[in-house]
């Protein structure tokens, strides 16, 4: 059985009172396809940063790519992110950062 390529265990991200992802558990294997759904303010856009390493989990661990991303550095998330092993474009709306491009939360995670 191969690894997941992305991986949320337990992750759970809060900003202040708002709890925004509570013990979130999902799995991406290579190839796979999948759709994040749901209403405005459920937190799309924060899983995706979470995968793209724009923010960190108060608890549990962020794998992307068959790594554990979770306390890597920013220098180390450059490297994650633009080698190939996970190209990402969030739409962006309510956060600092933009990716190069705007496809609308649509990621697309490559070997
Ligand atoms: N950097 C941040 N600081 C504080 N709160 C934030 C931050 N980013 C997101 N939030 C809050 O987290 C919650 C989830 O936001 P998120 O942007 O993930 O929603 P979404 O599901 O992507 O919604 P939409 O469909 O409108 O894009 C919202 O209550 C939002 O206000
Ligand atoms: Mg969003």
């Amino acid at each position: 059985m191969p690894a997941p390529y992305i991986e949320f265990r337990d992750v759970s991200k809060a900003f202040g009172d708002n709890v925004v992802l509570e013990h979130v558990n999902f799995n991406v294997m290579t190839g796979e396809t999948v759709c994040i759904l749901g209403r405005s303010g459920v937190g799309k856009s924060v899983s995706l940063h979470h995968i793209m390493g724009f923010l960190k989990p108060d608890s549990g661990r962020v794998i992307v790519a068959g790594e554990d991303i979770t306390d890597y550095t920013e220098e180390q998330l450059e490297h994650v992110r633009y080698t190939g092993r996970c190209g990402g474009c969030a739409r962006e709306s309510n956060g600092p950062r933009v990716m190069p491009c705007r496809i609308d939360e649509i990621s697309t995670f490559r070997r």
